[in-house]
């Protein structure tokens, strides 16, 4: 990938750059600005080049406008929001821009050839850095590690029609994540929560590779403990077999020995052979929280991805504490996926935040992904 850190001779020239700003939003108010603070040294970068920054994100599955988020934006950097992607009006306000200016464009998916692999719509936006695509005119960047392994157009059409770059965020990214994968510190422990078995199993087989220990949670936990014979009462299982019964075997597999259920209107906290059948798992135990403490204490890397119970059911105590328990240790941190990074933003306070982890990935699925197979289609893309 080439870098914006080689960029040269570019004053005045139309930077496009594919952001990720899906962001949570309630009431018309963006509820976690993560995604966006993080695009910001690539932004500014951009300004100080003496470019003319055009911004282009999609938000949710389409539909919905980018208004909130020009405003969350703005409270940083002064940007133009043009509710439309493709039209003269907004060819006619990029080529009104001065150098250092900064316009964001409607939600992508609301146009379907976004997510169509529309070669015209891939040209069209191409063409607003650089009118007659004749190369030499604006460029492209890619910001928008989130969604970069989807093939949307703007991720992996739109870099073959411009000179194409990696933004800074994107760098580290990659740098961070490969690290993991590929020269991970011993011991390693890695934790898995959050749900999506299908999605997930690709990871769990290659971290009982690479880490020391593979510490399962989340609503995959519900898996596992069936799969040892337990009742898992009302809990969320997938009917499909994954496998499971050949991972369970594996010495390096640790599952959590105590769960808090919800009894009607109250949570309980209980070993896991005790669940009934009209019980629903929505956490890890207070026991299972003290059975990482070594295993945290020990470790030189931790990787991280999912919250351990079901947060939006009431389940993100151990979360919390274990998350506490990672930022005081001395191992190398990284943490992705979406929702973990959601609980970080509002356990944030004088002392404690993301600095507190050596690395918090921006990406949910693509994280995965990432961690799975050591490249994605967006970054493919930009080479
Ligand atoms: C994300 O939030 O994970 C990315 O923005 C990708 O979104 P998607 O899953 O809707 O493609």
């Amino acid at each position: 990938m080439k870098s914006i850190k080689q960029l040269k001779n570019v004053k005045g020239k139309v930077s496009l750059v594919r952001v990720d700003f899906n962001v949570p939003i309630k009431d018309g108010v963006v509820e976690d600005d993560f995604r966006i603070k993080k695009a910001l040294p690539t932004i500014k970068f951009l300004i100080k080049k003496g470019m003319k920054v055009v911004l282009i994100t999609h938000l949710g599955k389409g539909g919905e406008t980018l208004l909130p988020v020009a405003k969350a934006l703005n409270k940083f950097i002064k940007t133009k929001f043009i509710p439309e992607i493709i039209s003269e009006n907004v060819s006619k306000a990029v080529r009104e821009m001065k150098n250092g200016d900064v316009i964001l464009l409607e939600n992508l998916r609301n146009d379907k050839g976004e997510q169509s692999g529309d070669k015209f719509f891939a040209m069209n936006l191409a063409k607003l850095a650089d009118p007659t695509l004749s190369g030499r005119a604006g460029i492209y960047v890619n910001e928008a590690f989130p969604v970069s392994h989807r093939d949307d157009s703007s991720i992996v059409l739109l870099p073959k029609l411009l000179p194409s770059f990696a933004g800074l965020q994107m760098e580290l990214e990659v740098k961070n994540l490969s690290k993991v994968m590929k020269n991970p510190k011993h011991p390693f422990l890695f934790i898995l929560g959050g749900a999506k078995f299908s999605t997930k199993m690709p990871l769990i087989k290659k971290y009982l590779k690479l880490a020391d220990y593979v510490f399962i949670a989340g609503a995959l936990l519900d898996d596992f403990l069936k799969d040892e014979g337990y009742e898992v009462g009302q809990s969320l299982v997938d009917d499909e077999n994954f496998g499971i019964d050949k991972i369970l075997k594996n010495k390096k597999l640790i599952l959590p020995v105590d769960v808090v259920v919800q009894h009607k209107d109250s949570l309980i906290n209980k070993k896991v052979n005790e669940i009934n059948k009209d019980e629903i798992i929505i956490d890890i135990g207070s026991e299972s929280v003290e059975m990482l403490k070594p295993y945290i204490k020990n470790s030189k890397l931790i990787l991280w991805n999912g919250p351990l119970g079901k947060y939006e059911s009431g389940g993100g105590v151990a979360t919390k504490e274990v998350l506490k328990l990672v930022a005081k240790s001395k191992a190398e941190s990284v943490i992705g996926g979406g929702d973990t990074v959601e609980i970080i933003s509002e356990m944030t306070n004088k002392n404690f935040s993301e600095n507190k982890f050596s690395f918090v990935s921006t990406g949910g699925g693509a994280t995965l992904d990432f961690l799975v197979n050591g490249t994605l289609p967006g970054i493919k893309a930009l080479k």
